[in-house]
């Protein structure tokens, strides 16, 4: 997922990708920026896109960067949000040089989604070095659980509607083979595009070796429509979700 990909992207960003914080079913991202930005003044949000978490951050901290390395989706952000708050910067995070601050509580929500191990490792250093000491972090990340949450529910809906289990299960593992690239791996074809998805536990080890302390994981679930084209309208709870993870750098 270079910068060219998420450039050729900006156009059609709306469609193209789902930006967790306008589908946020329970308000989970919305309510944890209220908790976190309380005494808190200074935020980052890291690979930013075209800025669906920004005014949101705006209304909560006195000061944000909005970082990201695609120089179309920050053109896309700066012409959708005009605000004293919010300062626009081109950064690539997963290259050598350090942003040049730290704030108090930094934001990555499914920016650390490449298949490339390298620059998952990298992003996510990238954040643990942006987060001040004692600072906070919330990462929002696609899950495994619920990709294959989404299949077993296509299995059931099927069955419901008078498929025979075993030709639906068998409808399933096709699909299966043709999105998911690597299971043992959690990469997902997403949009035509390999995407990284973690279990709960992987993230919690990804984010601990990087030297941050996890305090709090939670759902934040979105509506089936995301994720299966004419869900039934009786499809309800357990929705599919994204992990967010809240989590602290040590002093
Ligand atoms: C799936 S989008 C998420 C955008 C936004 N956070 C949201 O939730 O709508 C991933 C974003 O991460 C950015 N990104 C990916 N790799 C990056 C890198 N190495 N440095 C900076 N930004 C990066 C992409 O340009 C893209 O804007």
């Amino acid at each position: 997922m270079s910068k060219d990909y998420w450039d050729s992207l900006a156009p059609s960003f709306e469609q193209s990708v789902m930006q967790i914080a306008e589908h946020d079913l329970d308000s989970t991202l919305k309510n944890q920026i209220r908790r976190v930005a309380k005494g808190r003044r200074l935020a980052a949000d890291l690979g930013c896109g075209v800025g669906s978490l920004l005014p949101l951050l705006c209304q909560s901290f006195s000061k944000v960067y909005a970082v990201d390395f695609s120089s179309a989706l920050l053109q896309e952000a700066k012409n959708r949000l005009k605000h004293p708050n919010v300062h626009f910067v081109q950064h690539n995070l997963a290259g050598d040089r350090r942003l040049p601050w730290t704030a108090d509580v930094t934001f990555c929500v499914n920016a650390l989604i490449t298949a490339r191990p390298s620059h998952r490792k990298k992003i996510g250093l990238s954040v643990f070095k942006a987060t001040k000491k004692a600072g906070l972090s919330v990462i929002v990340v696609p899950s495994l659980e619920s990709v294959f949450h989404t299949y077993h529910t296509i299995v059931r809906c099927n069955v419901k509607d008078g498929y025979k289990r075993h030709h639906a299960m068998r409808s399933v593992n096709r699909l299966f083979k043709t999105e998911v690239v690597s299971p043992a791996d959690g990469i997902v074809n997403i949009g035509d595009s390999p995407t990284k998805c973690f279990m709960r536990e992987e993230i919690t080890t990804f984010l601990s070796d990087i030297g941050f302390e996890v305090a709090k994981i939670q759902r934040v679930q979105y509506p089936w429509h995301e994720e299966m084209t004419n869900a039934p309208s009786w499809l309800k709870a357990p929705y599919p979700w994204d992990w967010l993870v809240l989590a602290r750098r040590p002093k």
